[in-house]
């Protein structure tokens, strides 16, 4: 395999916990949880594995500066400008919707880090301004690093590809791994990850806001050349990706019933947070699943939790999370 840049700052690797009065409360499969809440750097989440390659292609073309964009609460962005802070570089932050009255959450942690933030109201005009941020910081002699979206490169892809590895050598012979995917990085290297460490259970990404077909093109592209990025070419297709987007018609960031039941079924049974966006519908997903009877009831279900908890903090969704 060829060798990839790296930093190593996350905090790896990440737990595997038991959840047990979930399992109970659901009526089984076995319910296991891989902390990836807990990677360290701002509150941790999964962008932090994909940051540990991205920053060090940063390093390695001379950057001295991150440009990324995202939603006004995006987590992704929140990772970048931390990871920027650490590594000594400037940031600046493209940040999609209505600049928020108040700071909260994650568009308070950006700013708390240090991000020069410039917001577009309407997310049409976002790679337009994206690019112009660019070649501005270009024209006054500054080296900017552009941070894809979600940080889903194959560069960024390289993160999840060595998480199963990890996960492998954890030892713990899950069926399947249940986990919310959006802008592909994190599934395409899992997808490249299961097939490259030999994992025997099947992924299936729970759609956050695409629909499959979009999903999946997305996710085995970026799978492809991540495997490029290594020294070999696998050829993947939609076949090798598990999909399912049942659960996101409402729309990118819509807090709903099942969002709610999620969040509110891992905090009392388990004392575990999820966020309203991400792994809150991951989660509603996998509940209604289980309760479909699509897992068999003596599988192992480990559903990744890839972080986003300090959006519960946010002004949209802080009233809605507790309501009855
Ligand atoms: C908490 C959380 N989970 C999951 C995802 C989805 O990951 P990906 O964009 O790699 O599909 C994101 C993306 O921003 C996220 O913030």
């Amino acid at each position: 395999m060829k060798p990839v840049a790296r930093l190593n700052f996350a905090h790896l690797p990440t737990p595997i916990e038991e959840l047990p009065r979930l399992t109970k409360a659901l009526g089984g499969p076995r319910i296991l949880v891989k902390r990836d809440d807990q990677t360290g750097l701002a509150f941790g989440g999964n962008k932090t594995r994909k940051l540990e390659f991205l920053v060090a292609e940063a390093r390695e073309q001379g950057a001295d500066m991150l440009i990324s964009a995202g939603a006004i609460q995006s987590n992704h962005c929140r990772q970048t400008v931390a990871a920027a802070a650490r590594f000594g570089f400037a940031c600046t932050l493209v940040l999609t919707g209505e600049r928020p009255s108040q700071p909260t959450a994650n568009f308070l942690l950006d700013q708390l880090f240090g991000a020069e933030i410039i917001t577009v109201p309407d997310r049409k005009d976002r790679d337009r301004v994206l690019q112009e941020t660019f070649d501005k910081a270009v024209a006054v002699g500054k080296k900017p690093y552009l941070v894809p979206y979600g940080g889903s490169s194959s560069t960024g892809a390289m993160g999840y590809t060595f998480a199963m590895e990890e996960l492998i050598k954890q030892n713990v012979n899950a069926d399947w791994i249940v986990f919310g995917t959006s802008s592909g990085g994190t599934h395409a290297g899992i997808v490249l990850g299961q097939r490259l460490f030999g994992f025997k259970g099947k992924a299936l990404g729970i759609s956050i806001d695409e629909p499959v077909d979009q999903l999946k093109a997305n996710v085995f592209a970026l799978a492809t050349r991540a495997s490029e990025k290594l020294g070999e070419r696998i050829e993947f297709t939609g076949d090798h990706v598990l999909a399912n987007d049942d659960y996101c018609q409402a729309g990118y960031g819509v807090f709903g019933e099942g969002e709610r039941e999620a969040i509110k079924l891992f905090a009392s049974n388990e004392g575990l947070l999820l966020d309203p966006v991400y792994t809150g519908r991951a989660a509603a997903g996998m509940i209604d699943l289980i309760r479909k009877g699509y897992f068999r009831k003596n599988e192992t279900i480990l559903f990744w939790h890839t972080g986003g908890q300090p959006a519960l903090f946010a002004d949209k969704y802080s009233a809605d999370v507790i309501r009855n």
